[in-house]
């Protein structure tokens, strides 16, 4: 059987072997408060191309210093980080997997000593410290930071990039009206709300040609917040500014609970996807490769993301193949074995 999971997705010249993504995940692993990458984080990643899987997106890594969720977070802020990135591309591609990072500042849900930022003075919780708004020229500098980023990531050799628009990061704290009361022209209105991003993506456009996605986060699961259907929008102009695809996550703007079951955010993807005529990825507690299949084929998605799973077994692709019953290639060591 010809499957979708199995299939190739070409972007921007940039082919992936089959249709699953590694989804990023922090790994707080970083050592001495530096940003580096560290053994742990080549093993994990590296595994994970051995196992087949088409895309490996590097966990959120921040573009400046007071933009990481945790004093370990991998960083991407110096031209230092740029050989070691370089060196787990090198590995990561060895096994025929193509790689990508994503960008990303925390905004308010920052962890640290120190000033915490976001468009507007208003903590995430009464237990997290309260952010200073930013101000016109700390908005330029992280936007710049953002645009450097992109440009170390292009020489380390990464094949797409994402940026980090959900979750509740700085991003999405401009995007959802819940988090950005401003009053200036970054503030407002659904357009003012969405010029940071705009001009992030402008900025990054001026350096970086090859894919570039968007992770959102398109329900924010509050009477006041955005949903899906409001992502049609942000998705259209994404669209013209040439974002390739828009990877559909919800959530964690506000605190909120999340009814959570199986696909519990193809709808938003799908939503997405016709809505706004663009590409998207699906994630979410998708675990089986029915399942994948399934969203796949009925056009709700074009890509996978899996997160837990591929924690729990990096060998996921080989379990989905099996299941689909199809056969994908091996890693020429373990041939009689796989
Ligand atoms: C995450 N997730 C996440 N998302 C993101 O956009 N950037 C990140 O760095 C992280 N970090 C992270 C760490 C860990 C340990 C987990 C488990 C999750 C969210 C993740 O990418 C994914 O969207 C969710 O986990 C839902 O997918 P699964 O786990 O149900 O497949």
């Amino acid at each position: 059987m010809k499957t979708a999971l199995f299939s190739p997705y070409t972007v921007k010249g940039v082919t992936l072997k089959n249709r699953i993504v590694m989804s990023p995940m922090c790994m707080y692993s970083s050592h001495n408060e530096d940003g580096h990458l560290q053994d742990w984080h080549m093993t994990h990643y590296v595994s994970r191309a051995v196992g087949q899987v088409g895309l490996i997106m590097v966990e959120a890594t921040a573009v400046q210093p007071q933009g990481r969720i945790s004093p370990q977070d991998l960083g991407i802020w110096s031209d230092n980080h740029v050989k070691g990135f370089a060196e787990l591309n090198k590995q990561i591609k060895a096994h025929g997997a193509k790689s990508s990072i994503q960008l990303a500042h925390a905004g308010r849900k920052a962890m640290l000593d120190g000033d915490i930022f976001a468009p507007s003075a208003l903590p995430f919780n009464e237990k997290m410290k309260t952010p200073l708004e930013m101000t016109k020229a700390d908005i330029n500098e992280t936007i710049t930071a953002f645009a450097d980023g992109s440009k170390r990531a292009k020489d380390a050799g990464f094949d797409i990039i994402e940026l980090h628009g959900a979750h509740g990061y700085l991003i999405n704290e401009f995007l959802s009206p819940l988090t950005n009361k401003r009053e200036d022209e970054f503030g407002g209105s659904t357009e003012n709300r969405y010029r940071f991003l705009r001009e992030i993506i402008e900025a990054v456009k001026d350096v970086w040609e090859g894919p570039l996605f968007v992770r959102v986060s398109a329900n924010d699961y509050h009477p006041e917040g955005l949903t899906d259907t409001d992502y049609v929008t942000y998705a259209k102009w994404m669209k013209d500014q040439g974002v390739d695809l828009i990877d559909v996550s919800s959530g964690a703007v506000v605190p909120a609970a999340i009814d959570v079951y199986p696909g519990y955010q193809v709808g938003f993807s799908e939503t997405i996807k016709s809505g706004a005529e663009i590409d998207t990825g699906a994630v979410g507690l998708i675990t089986s490769g029915l399942q994948a299949e399934e969203i796949l084929r009925n056009n709700r998605a074009d890509l996978i993301f899996v997160a837990r799973e591929l924690l729990r077994n990096p060998y996921w692709a080989r379990t989905a193949a099996k299941e689909l019953g199809v056969e994908i290639e091996s890693p020429k060591q373990y041939d009689r074995a796989w």
